[in-house]
């Protein structure tokens, strides 16, 4: 939705009305920007600090034509190590493995995608490069000189220059120095949920804002965070939404339920789907779970709702998320060491009587059921359907 003339009036209504300035009010009513939980690539989870411009364009070439794409997938993000040097000047330069960001992001934009980098509001990056500490505005402008649409701006080191209560203040002065780009780009937040940021991160132009520490290839780790996130779902709507960490399904170190889970977990949550594994390599398995598109619809619905835990007995839980148009995506989880069967009462999510139940992943109505439905759980599995 642009902001047109009926929404100027209420936010500047709003503004006069709560004090707030002006680039406040109008952010809070601008839902443009990740309007649904942006989709794409990101290089750290696979490639960490190996990555190079070449890495970049393979991502780019694979989207556009392995199906990625047409999913939803968009914004190809380069997070640490690009950067080199400043120049005299004081301009940022990439380092030697990416040369030329201009025919870089010019590349990526000719596959109808969009390219994404990252910083620090510190003066090194948590890898150690050049952070934006001092050289804010600069940087923004060079990101939209260079034709970047996404900034994930990384804390790291600014917890040696400023002081904690000084964290707001600081990441609503890149937010207003890429405003002032005049060049949409989505700014992602990355404190690792510190300060209750869910709180706070619409009002400092965040789009998206990590909840967690870092995520890892392994179930224990990935499974912690995401179960999680359970609270934190009246914080997300449309053009803000709370980020998990990315994806690290196709990175090999869990096996095929476990990544059925974590898929089906993020969209469940309304979590950004930034796939962090090399897709140049991927193997069908890994492709046909990061592009189920009824799995991906249940993430992207319009409604812009967050999943939350509905039901629990020990390693066994239900989680629901509303949809757009009045049904409800259920996800049975079995964080158990053994298959279970596990059921959802209809009442837990709202539905009385009978429902017509269809499950996700395999495409497939299941018929109509009567007051609950229940199935079998494979180990460390899920079961995701759409009760209607
Ligand atoms: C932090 C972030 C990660 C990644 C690395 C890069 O750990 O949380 O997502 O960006 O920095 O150094």
């Amino acid at each position: 939705m642009t902001c047109r003339f009926p929404c100027w009036v209420k936010a500047l209504a709003g503004a006069a009305l709560l004090g707030m300035s002006l680039s406040g009010a109008l952010l809070a009513e601008d839902s443009t920007l990740a309007a649904t939980p942006p989709m794409g690539w990101n290089s750290w989870n696979h490639f960490g600090c190996r990555v190079t411009a070449a890495d970049v364009r393979a991502a780019a070439d694979a989207i556009a034509s392995n199906g990625m794409k047409n999913a939803g997938y968009t914004y190809v993000n380069i997070d640490d190590c690009w950067q080199g040097r400043r120049d005299a000047d004081g301009n940022i330069r990439p380092n030697g493995k990416f040369g030329d960001m201009k025919a870089l992001a010019d590349y990526v934009h000719s596959k109808g995608l969009k390219i994404g980098i990252y910083s620090s509001p510190g003066p090194k990056t948590c890898a150690g490069y050049e952070g934006s500490y001092q050289h804010e505005a600069q940087d923004a402008r060079q990101y939209a000189a260079w034709g970047i649409d996404y900034l994930k701006y990384d804390w790291c080191s600014a917890s040696r220059v400023y002081k904690p209560e000084q964290m707001q203040e600081v990441y609503r002065k890149m937010h207003d120095a890429l405003l002032a780009t005049g060049r949409p780009i989505v700014y992602s937040l990355c404190q690792y949920g510190l300060q209750a940021v869910w709180r706070w991160g619409p009002s400092v132009g965040g789009n998206l804002w990590r909840t967690t520490g870092d995520i890892s290839d392994h179930y224990d780790r990935m499974s912690v965070i995401g179960f999680d996130q359970n609270g934190l779902e009246k914080y997300a709507k449309p053009g803000h939404w709370n980020d998990p960490d990315m994806l690290e399904v196709g990175n090999g170190h869990m096996n095929r339920d476990e990544y059925l889970t974590h898929m089906s977990l993020w969209c469940l949550l309304a979590a950004p789907l930034l796939a962090g594994n090399d897709l140049s390599k991927m193997n069908r398995e890994t492709l046909e779970i990061l592009t189920n598109k009824e799995v991906i619809a249940v993430d992207q619905d319009s409604k812009g709702a967050q999943g939350r835990r509905v039901w629990q007995e020990g390693p066994y839980e239900v989680w629901a998320k509303p949809l757009a148009d009045g049904s409800t995506a259920v996800g049975l989880f079995n964080r158990g060491e053994d298959a279970e069967k596990i059921g959802v009462n209809f009442s837990d999510i709202g539905v009385s009587g009978s429902a017509i139940v269809r499950d996700l992943w395999a495409h497939k109505d299941l018929g109509s059921f009567e007051g609950s439905f229940s199935a079998e759980v494979p180990r460390h599995g899920v079961v995701m359907i759409k009760v209607k």
